[in-house]
Parts: C-alpha cells; sequence; structure tokens
C-alpha cells in the first residue's frame, strides 16, 4: 500500500468510502452512456448486445479508464467516457464469443448469449460491438491517433491471446512462462486499453506508468478469474463452476499442478490425464479442487495474485497527485477482494 503521510484511521476510512463513491458515480455515468450507444432495430442484432449489457458485469475496465484519465489530470470533466464505453463494449464483445468457443452455458448468472439467442446472433452481434466500439472512440477528436493505435492493439493482442488460449487446450509441454505470455495477451491487453485510452483522453501525460499498472493489474485478475472457476460460490460468480476443468484449459491452476505430476498417486495422475484429453466430467471438479488444495496449488495462486498486484501497485509512484493513486491502489485492491 502506497501512502504519503500518517493518516489517523478514521480519515482513511473516510478517505476509503469516498473513494468508492467517486468509482460508484464513473460505473452510473457508464452505464448511461453504455445504453445510449446501441441503436434499437434491427432487433435480431442489438437486442442480444443490450441482453448481456443488461445482465450486469463489474464495469471494471471502463473504470479503470475513468480512473487513469483522472491520474492523468482530467480533473472534473468526463471527456473520457466514450472512451470507456468502447472499452467495455470491445470486452463484452470478446465475452460474446469467448462463451461460444469455451461451450459455456451461463454468464453474468444468465444464459450466455448463444444459448439465449443462438450462435448466428451471437457472432453478429458480438461483430457489431467492434463497430460500436469504434463510433465511441470517434467521438474523440484530441489525440484521435493515439486512442486508434491503442484500440487496434488492444483488439490484436485480445484475439491472439484466444488463439493462443485454445491452442493450449491440445498441447501437453505448456510452461508457466506460456501461460503468461497467453494471459498478457487475452486479459492484460484490454486493462492496458483501458488505462491508456484514459490517459490519452486526457491529453498523454503517464501513459506508460498507466500501462505498467494496468498490464500487472491483468495478470493478477485472469489468475484469480482461474482461481474462482473452481472454488466460487455459483450463484455469485454466475459462471458455471469447473467450466476450465470441463474444457482442459491451461489454467495457472493446471500448469502449476501438472509441474507436481510426477509426485502424484497413481489415481490422481489419472485424474489429471482426464482433465488434459478434455475428459473430465462434473463428477470430477470437487477431485480436482481437493487435489489443487493438498498440492498446495490454490495458495500458490493466491500468493502470485498478490505478488502481480504489488507490482502493479508499484508501478503508481509517477502519479502526481496522492488522491488519484490511492484511487488506484483501492481499485486494486478490490480486484483483489472479489468473489465474481
Ligand atoms: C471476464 O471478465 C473475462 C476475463 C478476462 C476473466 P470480467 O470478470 O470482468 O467479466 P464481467 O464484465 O464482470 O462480466
Ligand atoms: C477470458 O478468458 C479472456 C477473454 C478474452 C474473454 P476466460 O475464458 O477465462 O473468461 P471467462 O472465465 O469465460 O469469463
Ligand atoms: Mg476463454
Ligand atoms: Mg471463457
Ligand atoms: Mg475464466
Amino acid at each position: 500500500m502506497i501512502s504519503d503521510t500518517i493518516v489517523e484511521p478514521r480519515h482513511l476510512d473516510i478517505e476509503r468510502a469516498s473513494i468508492a463513491a467517486a468509482a460508484e458515480t464513473m460505473r452510473q455515468q457508464i452505464d448511461h452512456a453504455l445504453s445510449a450507444s446501441v441503436p434499437k432495430a434491427p432487433s435480431s442484432l442489438y437486442d442480444p448486445v443490450r441482453y448481456i449489457l443488461a445482465a450486469g458485469g463489474k464495469r471494471v475496465r471502463p473504470v479503470l479508464t475513468g480512473l487513469a484519465a483522472k491520474a492523468a489530470g482530467a480533473g472534473p470533466n468526463t471527456s473520457w467516457i466514450s472512451a470507456a464505453v468502447a472499452v467495455e463494449l470491445l470486452h463484452t464483445f470478446t465475452l460474446i464469443h469467448d462463451d461460444i468457443m469455451d461451450k459455456a452455458e451461463s454468464r453474468r448468472g444468465k444464459p450466455t448469449v448463444h444459448i439465449a439467442f443462438g450462435n448466428d446472433a451471437a457472432i453478429l452481434s458480438g461483430d457489431v460491438m467492434i463497430a460500436l466500439a469504434l463510433e465511441s472512440l470517434s467521438r474523440h477528436s484530441e489525440q484521435s491517433h493515439e486512442l486508434l493505435e491503442e484500440f487496434s492493439l488492444g483488439f490484436k493482442r485480445v484475439c491472439e491471446g484466444q488463439a493462443f488460449d485454445k491452442e493450449f487446450e491440445t498441447r501437453h509441454d505448456i510452461s508457466m512462462d506460456d501461460y503468461h505470455q497467453m494471459i498478457l495477451l487475452k486479459t492484460s491487453s484490454i486493462f492496458e486499453l483501458a488505462a491508456t485510452l484514459g490517459a490519452y483522453a486526457a491529453g498523454g501525460r503517464i501513459v506508460e506508468p498507466l500501462r505498467q499498472f494496468a498490464r500487472h493489474t491483468g495478470l493478477a485478475f485472469q489468475m484469480l478469474d482461474d482461481l474462482l472457476d473452481l472454488t466460487a460460490d455459483l450463484a455469485a460468480f454466475g459462471k458455471t463452476i469447473g467450466g476450465d476443468i470441463l474444457e482442459g484449459k491451461r489454467t495457472f491452476l493446471y500448469v502449476e499442478a501438472m509441474g507436481q505430476y510426477s509426485k502424484m498417486t497413481s489415481g490422481n495422475r489419472t485424474l489429471m490425464d482426464r482433465i488434459a484429453a478434455h475428459e473430465a466430467t462434473l463428477a470430477d471438479v470437487p477431485l480436482a479442487r481437493d487435489l489443487f488444495d493438498n498440492l498446495g496449488v490454490l495458495q500458490t495462486t493466491r500468493v502470485m495474485i498478490q505478488k502481480e498486484t504489488e507490482l502493479a501497485q508499484s508501478a503508481l509512484q509517477k502519479v502526481p497527485n496522492p488522491r488519484d493513486r490511492a484511487a488506484l491502489v483501492a481499485f486494486s485492491e478490490y480486484l483483489l477482494g472479489r468473489n465474481i
């Protein structure tokens, strides 16, 4: 935790509450602008978009855009909102297509878009969200070249990350380094996009420190997503628990457990082999959870998430205003404590 001065705990509480209230105001502004960005007709194209946006979602990436804009000197204005909307639209497009690719049935506590509307609608509604995102981004007249460049980079990298995620499903030689590269692309890319667009929307100061913060925050976020996929409470999480086990995903937990394969009992090796070959069933999910727990993998995951969060926070030294820095630290701590 970065702190400039020693402050009385009561003052810290008040500061935390006011940071949380400011983030909540941002979330409401984002939701309002998001709804306004979706046309009415044709309904077969836009109903699925409205459906997934209304289903909820934490909106952490567009809030990061707002926090980064403030940290870069945006002041009380809301010039960052169109960029934030573009980020959330791009993220939500990835969710719709990811759920087709991962054969997922639940998202944000509701049937996934392809289950509710069919694959054709899910593909096209996902596609049009990219166009809506670009439309929103084009509302910025300043730094427009940098904004478009960052958007294209984030879009390309998230697709590259998804490609590696799918390639890895059938490979048996995935190292921790491979995993790290894959999540840098599939997850950190959109966090980096969120932060850099915020910085550019505010004039282009401290872009690189904010990118570093976002990169490490994204790494922590994906590792916690992998952990929650196996350990979360179904009602809160809104996605199928154990989905990664069923799909043979090379998650942080899987790769870490595989490193201990040689010391496993033959029964546990068979379980790992079934996961690797995409033969695991729902009955294997609690077995995998117990195995990963006994191997110390769940604990190692928590330690790594904490480590990446600390790296993210230490990238904030160059944020000039202590209150903006405190807001970003609070954001990373909220992500650390989440259970959805
Ligand atoms: C899910 O992101 C995709 C990952 C990178 C793990 P979120 O957990 O932010 O999903 P929503 O937007 O809150 O539904
Ligand atoms: C998310 O990976 C990365 C994306 C680009 C969507 P996951 O496949 O782990 O995301 P969830 O768990 O389905 O949200
Ligand atoms: Mg996926
Ligand atoms: Mg998925
Ligand atoms: Mg996941």
